[in-house]
């Protein structure tokens, strides 16, 4: 923890042990960040990522109320289910009173009741997930492995922690294929077999979860690795039979990462996924994953464009008479059809739409346009629309242009 955890994550952790000490609380350091730490990530260091999981054997709201009266955090407290979240300006910390789980029915949420933090570990994905460190005053540092998730990180494997595991909670499926491609570590023999067994579970995961899901696979540095692995487990077409993990779909998600700001990416591979999709196929798939209203019309758009782009390259045309034909499209579904076209003509125009013309403004607003005598109004508003589209065509360059114009319009119209 000294050689990996951020300076200021270090003494927040070494201060939570303290209080907890006062409180005569045990508090443990679990989850992803265990894994990690183990695992001697560099990226810790950096301290880019940083959700830190705590998982405390008494009251964790109480020892979170400490912690935030004593150090900058903001605090959020959801007493029902004895867990708080701290919000520091560069990390957040997540604490927990220990818990078990138990599943009423699969693909349901568990029903919750305290526990030790042997129950704690026990209702997690994958052993490399259930181990703790300590962070009790005596033996702080200690790790705490009950399902040798130490041998499978040595062993490089995945491997779930008894067989009703993916039927409980079928999200596991994503979540294991996508710790598997991320690690470069391989499912354990017994772990595969489930997986293909319970592979049919998925069926029982609500749209939201599911999407949620593939958000976070959409986070990964390589999701098409882990897109193309779910395709071979049959795992991909469970959510939608239509879906593909091809080298098609993994050359545009690399395209895409070259042209993209990461926090556009997950809505461009979503868009990415359904571009070989008919019209039934995309309202599939966004009644299976309850895609929210935005997303959701990018993914039409995408196709209603794609349909086009034939047209686009039939002829030359000028740059308003495209500003006109895309103007009307969202502009995700333009860049993904920039993405997923091949170079023509018309893949040109779609970005010369993009990072240009759709940035095109006239100089002269309604204000200026009043002081040259034109009336408020229809009159104005055409004037206005030919100016931009003057401008578009690089027929005005000025604002001294743009007035000349102006004037010569006002008396014809
Ligand atoms: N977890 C689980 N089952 C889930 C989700 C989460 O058992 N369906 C447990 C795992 O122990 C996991 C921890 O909760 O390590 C925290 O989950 P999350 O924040 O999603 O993942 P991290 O392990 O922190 O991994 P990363 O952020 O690196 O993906």
């Amino acid at each position: 923890m000294e050689q990996y955890l951020p300076q200021q994550v270090l003494e927040l952790v070494e201060d939570i042990s303290g209080q907890a000490a006062k409180q005569k609380q045990r508090v443990y350091l679990v989850g992803g960040v265990v894994r990690d730490l183990l695992l001697r990530d560099p990226s810790l260091r950096s301290g880019l990522r940083f959700d830190l999981d705590l998982v405390v054997e008494g009251d964790a709201v109480k020892l979170a109320q400490q912690v935030a009266e004593t150090s900058q955090a903001k605090l959020l407290a959801h007493r029902r289910f004895g867990t708080a979240k701290l919000r520091y300006e560069n990390f957040t910390l997540d604490l927990a009173t220990a818990r078990k789980e138990t599943y009423a029915k699969p693909g349901a949420l568990p029903t919750v009741t305290p526990g030790t933090l042997q129950d704690d570990l026990l209702r997690r994905d994958f052993s490399i997930n259930a181990m703790a460190i300590s962070l009790a005053s005596k033996g702080y540092g200690k790790l705490v492995d009950p399902h040798e998730g130490q041998t499978d990180l040595e062993h490089r494997l995945i491997r779930i922690l008894h067989p009703r595991s993916f039927s409980d909670d079928a999200t596991r499926i994503l979540r294991a294929v996508r710790y598997e491609q991320r690690l470069g570590f391989r499912l354990e023999a017994q772990t595969a077999q489930l997986l293909k067994r319970d592979i049919h579970m998925l069926d029982t995961i609500s749209g939201d979860r599911i999407r949620h899901e593939l958000e976070l696979i959409f986070k990964e540095k390589r999701p098409e690795f882990v897109i193309k692995r779910l395709a071979e487990l049959g795992a991909l077409s469970r959510i939608s039979p239509f879906l593909k993990g091809d080298g098609w779909i993994a050359e545009k998600f690399d395209r895409a990462r070259r042209l993209k700001k990461p926090t556009q990416l997950p809505s461009l591979y979503f868009c990415l996924l359904i571009y070989s999709f008919s019209v039934t196929e995309i309202e599939q798939l966004l009644a299976r994953l309850n895609i929210p209203a935005k997303l959701s019309r990018a993914m039409h758009d995408t196709l209603r464009l794609k349909t086009k782009l034939p047209f686009l390259d039939t002829s030359p045309l000028k740059p308003s008479e495209i500003y006109y034909l895309l103007r009307e499209y969202e502009p995700l579904a333009i860049q993904v059809n920039a993405i997923a076209s091949e170079p023509s003509m018309a893949q040109r125009y779609l970005q010369l739409f993009l990072t240009k013309l759709r940035y095109v403004r006239t100089s002269l607003d309604g204000e200026e346009l009043k002081r040259l005598g034109i009336s408020a109004g229809p009159e104005m508003g055409k004037v206005l629309q030919l100016l931009h589209k003057a401008k578009l065509d690089g027929e005005v360059r000025t604002k001294a242009d743009e007035k000349k114009l102006a004037l010569s319009l006002s008396p014809k119209l």
